[in-house]
């Protein structure tokens, strides 16, 4: 295995009463697939990283670096921990603001054998000094680095294994163009369908030795903002709440009381969400407005709004980006309670 924490090697908690007490938090680490053929759904992607593997395997030769890019919890980490599985070789795994100095990438760079994975994630925040000897590490597998200072300073260049860089983000376009390009495949993940959702529920409700039904599992696939993350978070929670209150089975009745007590709506929204929405209709008359002062009404980092609220509501069709700002939609108004102030002057 390539994993460190090798989770699947701790023994499974006991059914029955026993298995009553919170979860082992390794568990986490042990829902994430294991191979590509376990990873549902993102067909593209999955297809590109079939050829990039199938091909370098056959050659016998290191994967092409590989970056991941969209919303949190759909799966890049994960499937950088499958690209090495899968290629057989061990992933070192380390992220963007991490990496301080120049020192510390060529540390990582020259621990690393031939074919051996490094997964930087959050590689947008990586500093801009380091970025820049990631250029030749990436590109021709080398490193010039400055040793001692003043008269005695001098540059050494290090060769560096054919290694596989895979870089994870949610904020692609915070990439520079250099970086983004020396990427030879970069690869959207996008929101799951429902159907996708739901054999992921179904898959590790089993795994969780949670009793679900068909209808129980439908419920968090359409409450889980088409995010595999959540998915867990939800299920989790469900066989929680289906243990302290219906002797450990969830139909749909009890998954929708576990829901409301978590305050997700039919449709997946979650307080933080109605705040957003609600912001826009009552304080900016639906917009445009940006993303900082919706931040400042509610009290949310607006780089929070952005990478995990908005994607889903522009997604949904709540929220519109214009060049102006955001604006509400119909539906965005609807999910409010509120009435757009054109059509009807006041605010309701
Ligand atoms: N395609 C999938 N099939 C089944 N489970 C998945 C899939 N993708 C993700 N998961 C589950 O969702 C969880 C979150 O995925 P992961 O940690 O890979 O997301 P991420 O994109 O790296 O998120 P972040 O941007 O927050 O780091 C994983 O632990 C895994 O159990
Ligand atoms: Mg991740």
């Amino acid at each position: 295995m390539a994993r460190s924490s090798a989770p699947d090697d701790q023994p499974t908690p006991p059914r029955g009463k026993e298995a009553v007490s919170r979860a082992n938090p390794s568990l986490d680490a042990s829902l994430r697939p294991p191979k590509l053929d376990d990873f549902v759904g993102q067909a593209r992607t999955v297809e590109r990283l079939r050829v990039m593997i199938g091909a370098a395997r056959r050659e016998n030769r290191s994967l092409d670096h590989i970056l991941l890019h969209g919303p949190p919890g759909l799966g890049k980490t994960t499937l950088a921990m499958i690209l090495a599985e899968e290629m057989g070789r061990p992933i070192r795994i380390t992220s963007g603001p991490v990496i301080e100095r120049a020192s510390d990438l060529a540390g990582l760079l020259t621990s690393l054998q031939e074919g051996d994975v490094l997964f930087i994630d959050e590689i947008h925040r990586i500093s801009k000094t380091v970025e820049e000897f990631l250029y030749s590490a990436m590109e021709d597998f080398r490193i010039d680095i400055m040793i001692d200072q003043g008269p005695n300073a001098r540059s050494v260049r290090l060769d560096l294994p054919r290694f596989t860089l895979v870089g994870a983000t949610t904020r692609t376009g915070l990439l520079t163009a250099p970086l983004r390009s020396r990427f030879t495949l970069q690869t959207r993940l996008d929101y799951y369908t429902r159907e996708q959702l739901l054999s992921i529920v179904q898959r590790n409700a089993h795994l969780l030795h949670l009793n679900i039904n068909q209808a129980g599992a439908e419920e968090i696939a359409r409450r889980a903002r088409g995010t595999p993350r959540v998915v867990n978070n939800l299920l989790r929670f469900t066989r929680d709440y289906a243990l302290e209150r219906s002797q450990g089975k969830a139909d749909a009745a009890t998954t929708a009381a576990a829901l409301e007590l978590l305050e997700i709506d039919q449709n997946g929204l979650d307080e933080m969400d109605h705040r957003f929405l609600r912001a826009m209709a009552e304080k900016h008359q639906g917009g445009p407005v940006g993303l900082n002062s919706v931040g400042a009404a509610i009290g949310e980092d607006p780089h929070t709004l952005e990478e995990v609220h908005e994607p889903f509501l522009v997604q949904e069709g709540y929220i519109a980006r214009t060049p102006q700002g955001r604006v509400l939609t119909e539906k965005g108004w609807k999910a409010t309670g509120f009435r757009p102030p054109n059509q009807q002057g006041n605010l309701l």
